[in-house]
């Protein structure tokens, strides 16, 4: 076959090929095929030195032409694939972005945290200040200005952790009543504090029992404080976490930091105060210990107790909690089983 003949048939073969490539890496294929160093537009070249200058200029220019073309033409496929890849992407990867959302899973406030937030505001609502203290307590504070000297047989009441020999994690919120009384200027005013937080005990964790929990101290000391404002603080506080139908009495205890003490119940909402499991047959359910602040615990923080007087309390909020919402078990609280934490979310505030 003579060389026009070959350059006739390479324009058709190759337009050809060049429109059949339907990847860009078949193109690309075409392309070396064609154009590139030991492809048929070069192995033309080469075979033009055999034939006679003048129709060596010819078919150089038929050459160089289709060179021109199928550039072109190889540059309009590729820009075509590239377009038509770019779609199908688009195509695959699109969005529906009207599609519900998957539901993403909030957490909930710990039902301790909701009762505590929700004393918390009923006290400020009160005029009490929120005070906090630390968990790992001197013996000083957690017993001794507490009234609790060392030796004395009600530091028995509470098994507790040491660190070492001066130090523990607090038995009880009670030692921030000593570290407030002391720092507080009762030229601004009297003293209204709540303080809550956690507390340890060197208990066998069971149904009713755990090592850690939390309490809510209170504490109350100005000029001419009696019982009955007690009295009507803890009923009032009484009726707003178990709800206003409920009854209060007080009887009489031992703390060391009071005198004299009282521990608080309720009238079992179970059973209205008819007798019931929950009430252990009594109509009754205690709550929380308190009393008058004892002279002592003035005295050891500087204060005369000839002028000021007050009542302190403390609450347990787990204990709250299992009363408040029926809880069989307090390791419920700490096991964190979202299907138990769960249930309060419509407590939460
Ligand atoms: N701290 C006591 C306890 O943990 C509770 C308590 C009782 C606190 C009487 C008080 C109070 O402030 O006056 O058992």
């Amino acid at each position: 076959m003579d060389l026009f003949e070959r350059v006739k048939q390479l324009r058709k073969e190759g337009a050809k090929a060049i429109e059949s490539a339907a990847t860009e890496k078949k193109l690309d294929e075409v392309r070396v095929k064609l154009m590139g160093r030991k492809g048929e537009l070069t192995e033309i070249l080469h075979a033009m030195k055999e034939i006679d200058p003048q129709h060596r200029r010819e078919i150089g220019q038929e050459v160089n032409q289709l060179r021109d073309q199928f550039t072109e033409r190889l540059d309009v496929s590729k820009k075509a694939l590239v377009k038509k890849m770019v779609e199908q992407r688009l195509e695959n990867e699109r969005l529906d972005v009207t599609l519900p959302g998957r539901p993403v899973s909030l957490g909930t406030k710990h039902v301790v945290r909701i009762l505590q937030d929700d004393l918390e505001r009923f006290f400020i609502g009160m005029g009490y200040q929120v005070v906090q203290g630390p968990e790992i307590e001197s013996e000083h504070y957690n017993f001794e200005m507490l009234n609790l000297p060392k030796d004395h047989p009600a530091r028995d009441m509470q098994a507790t952790f040491y660190i070492d020999d001066d130090h523990l994690l607090r038995s009880q919120t009670s030692p921030v009543q000593a570290r407030t009384l002391e720092k507080h200027d009762f030229k601004k005013g009297p003293l209204k504090m709540i303080s809550p937080g956690k507390v340890y005990r060197r208990d066998d964790d069971d149904a009713t029992h755990s090592h850690q929990f939390a309490q809510m101290e209170g504490l109350v000391v100005d000029r001419h404080i009696t019982m009955g404002d007690l009295k009507g603080t803890l009923e009032s506080v009484a009726k707003h976490v178990f709800g206003q139908d409920r009854e209060t009495r007080l009887r009489p205890s031992y703390f060391p930091f009071t005198e004299p003490s009282v521990e608080m119940d309720v009238s079992c909402f179970n059973c209205d105060g008819k007798g019931c499991a929950v009430c252990k047959y009594t109509g009754w359910i205690e709550v929380l210990g308190a009393g008058m602040v004892h002279p002592n615990v003035l005295e050891n923080a500087g204060i005369d107790s000839n002028i000021y007087g007050g009542f302190a309390f403390g609450l347990g909020l787990d204990r709250f909690a299992i009363l408040k919402y029926g809880v069989g078990d307090i390791r419920d609280f700490y096991t964190n089983d979202v299907r138990f934490l769960e249930q309060f979310r419509q407590e939460e505030n």
